[in-house]
């Protein structure tokens, strides 16, 4: 075994990352007097929540009639029919509870003339079960909507005595001998120090997996940790074939510009001027879902239409819009435009292309955010000792496709329902079982292995392979023939791991360790992804199949399982989509006949 002195710790419940999820975890846990750590490889207010503009989803009726039952509708319709229903209701019924919660907080939300929060149009949300106007659902703190959730919910966590661990690097689960997860093993990355944390329940919220992409709208800290170490225990990932490109990243370095851009009235224009999307979703125009809208796009470059000296992009125009708005309103893509793209959005329209944005995929869960391991017998068996929530989880609330300000929403209700939850499952006055020192050892093997790897294949070669194969193989348009290469060549890559060359062997800010560790978590998301999308015969929400074009409810109404082994072989099976909402009509609840299945248009 490698040699590794640790520093112990131990606590009811270690939160892994410190996004808007898991800080909402995180001050759940610490406000009902569980002992609380939460572990995060970067300072909190730097974790990629903070980069999300436009706003967070909540029928709150500020700006116009709105429910929870259209809320849930959208959601429905968004996820093109593979949501988990139960999930789905859980979501847009808790949705106004969770932000006036984040108000009271003291998150500085933007205000209506009468003091009330301000909410903007953001795509795919409607009124009246989608036959109604587009509806100003999204909250919004300006467009740095994910900035102040998240500075305040650091704020508040540290006030209900929460622990911090910031810039340790969570290398693996502990597992006990029974096939429960009791912890995390850490490594400090400022000192190179070791940590073992024991915990009654960890709570992975590590987010996605964005750079498995060459182009992503993501952080380069998003690299699907918690997936990564959820995979090496043989537990599935769930649904990865989806992948959500965001129709507006700037043309380049792929940074965010928000569907709250269109929201304010921006339209998207191809080469001869047109604003095309009214062709495509004569109601909702531009303000058709995203995986709609990347589509249209996708086609008016392939048909020749697309802008610029190579006709490779779109234009997004904003300059129609007062200067005072654009101030107001959408400072920080002003800003970004101006950096990224040389831009003064209030003369010329702004490059975009559809990039890389966000997994509907991720570690399966029950709207409690308990970590799932089916059976065939019981395909919601519980995983005990472990959950995940936010980008890193899936519930399912977003089944193929997610719509724009849905995922902030998740973040806080989902974080807040793991806290109810580990509230009830959790006793604070029981004894931890001592670790596990097999599972540590394994973890530590691992890591050791990394440490003094000493192939040929430098890390950030490997890793722009991958990127550029997924970026290739597993895109906004797919077909059997791209697929099948993209698994072929997604195997050779993952092969290649074994080939990996570490120069820094120190332990102290050693980011060669430190990436080379994220590659590991980022190949099997990768993997999961290309072949769960080459095994799916039809197009629903995000996966678009050129040769199976059409939703296949019959055959394909259900979540795909991925696992992924240490041979990187990827099995999968499959499991049913929760059908059944939480309350029925008579109770209140949603009528089932307006979320039947139907034909998704715009
Ligand atoms: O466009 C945006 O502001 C992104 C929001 C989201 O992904 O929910």
């Amino acid at each position: 075994m490698a040699a590794y002195k640790f520093i112990d710790h131990t606590y009811d419940v270690v939160v892994v990352g410190a996004g808007g999820s898991g800080l909402r975890a995180t001050l759940g846990m610490a406000e009902q007097g569980l002992k609380t750590a939460c572990i995060t490889k970067v300072f909190p207010t730097r974790s990629h929540t903070v980069a999300a503009q436009g706003g967070i989803a909540a029928s709150l009726s500020n700006m116009g009639p709105d429910n929870w039952q259209w809320h849930m509708y959208d959601t429905v319709k968004g996820s093109d029919w593979l949501g988990d229903t139960d999930a789905m209701e859980y979501l847009a019924r808790s949705a106004p509870a969770a932000v006036y919660e984040l108000e009271h907080y003291g998150v500085p939300f933007s205000r209506t003339e009468e003091g009330k929060i301000y909410q903007r149009p953001f795509g795919g949300h409607t009124t009246e079960f989608g036959e109604g106007p587009p509806v100003q659902r999204t909250c919004a703190a300006a467009d740095r909507t994910g900035h102040a959730i998240l500075h305040t919910l650091y704020g508040q966590s540290l006030k209900h005595n929460a622990m911090f661990y910031i810039e340790y690097f969570a290398i693996d689960l502990i597992m006990s001998e029974d096939g429960a997860c009791q912890g995390v093993v850490a490594w400090k990355l400022d000192d190179g120090t070791m940590h073992r944390f024991n915990a009654k329940m960890v709570v992975l919220a590590t987010g996605g997996y964005g750079r498995a992409y060459f182009s992503a709208t993501s952080a380069h800290t998003c690299t699907g940790d918690g997936g990564g170490m959820v995979a090496r225990q043989g537990l599935p990932l769930q649904d990865m074939e989806f992948v959500q490109f965001h129709p507006t990243g700037i043309y380049g370095s792929g940074c965010l510009i928000t569907e709250g851009a269109r929201g304010e009235g921006g339209y998207l224009t191809n080469a001869e001027g047109e604003r095309f999307m009214e062709r495509y979703a004569p109601t909702y125009k531009d303000l058709a879902s995203r995986d709609v809208v990347s589509r249209c796009m996708t086609i008016e470059i392939r048909e020749g239409r697309g802008v610029g000296p190579e006709k490779d992009h779109i234009f997004l125009h904003l300059n129609h819009l007062p200067p005072e708005a654009l101030h107001e309103r959408l400072p920080g893509i002003s800003e970004s435009a101006k950096i990224f793209a040389g831009v003064d959005v209030t003369k010329e329209p702004i490059p975009v292309l559809p990039t890389v944005h966000y997994n509907m995929g991720g570690i399966p869960t029950n709207y409690w955010g308990e970590v799932l391991n089916p059976t065939a017998e019981n395909p919601d068996a519980i995983f005990p000792g472990l959950m995940a929530v936010g980008e890193a989880g899936c519930a399912s609330v977003h089944g193929a496709n997610r719509l724009g300000s849905n995922s902030l929403i998740d973040l806080v209700v989902f974080g807040r329902a793991a806290a109810i939850k580990a509230g009830e499952v959790v006793d604070p006055d029981a004894p931890n079982p001592p670790l596990n020192e097999t599972s540590v050892e394994k973890a530590m093997d691992r890591f050791d292995a990394l440490r003094h790897a000493d192939g040929q294949t430098p890390t950030a070669a490997l890793r722009l392979k991958m990127q550029k194969t997924m970026q290739n193989n597993a895109a906004v348009f797919r077909t059997e023939e791209v697929l099948q290469e993209g698994c072929v060549l997604m195997s050779q890559v993952a092969g290649e791991m074994k080939d990996l060359k570490v120069t820094d062997r120190s332990l102290i800010w050693n980011s060669d360790l430190m990436e080379t560790l994220e590659l590991t978590n980022l190949m099997p998301n990768a993997l999961a992804t290309i072949v769960g999308a080459e095994a799916r015969h039809e197009s629903r929400g995000a996966h678009a199949r050129e040769d199976y074009p059409n939703r296949d409810d019959e055959n394909w109404r259900h979540h795909t399982l991925a696992v992924v082994g240490d041979d990187n072989s990827v099995t999968l099976t499959y499991r049913p989509v929760h059908l059944d909402p939480l309350t029925t009509h008579d109770e209140g609840g949603i009528d089932l006949k307006k979320i039947a299945p139907k034909a998704r248009v715009y």
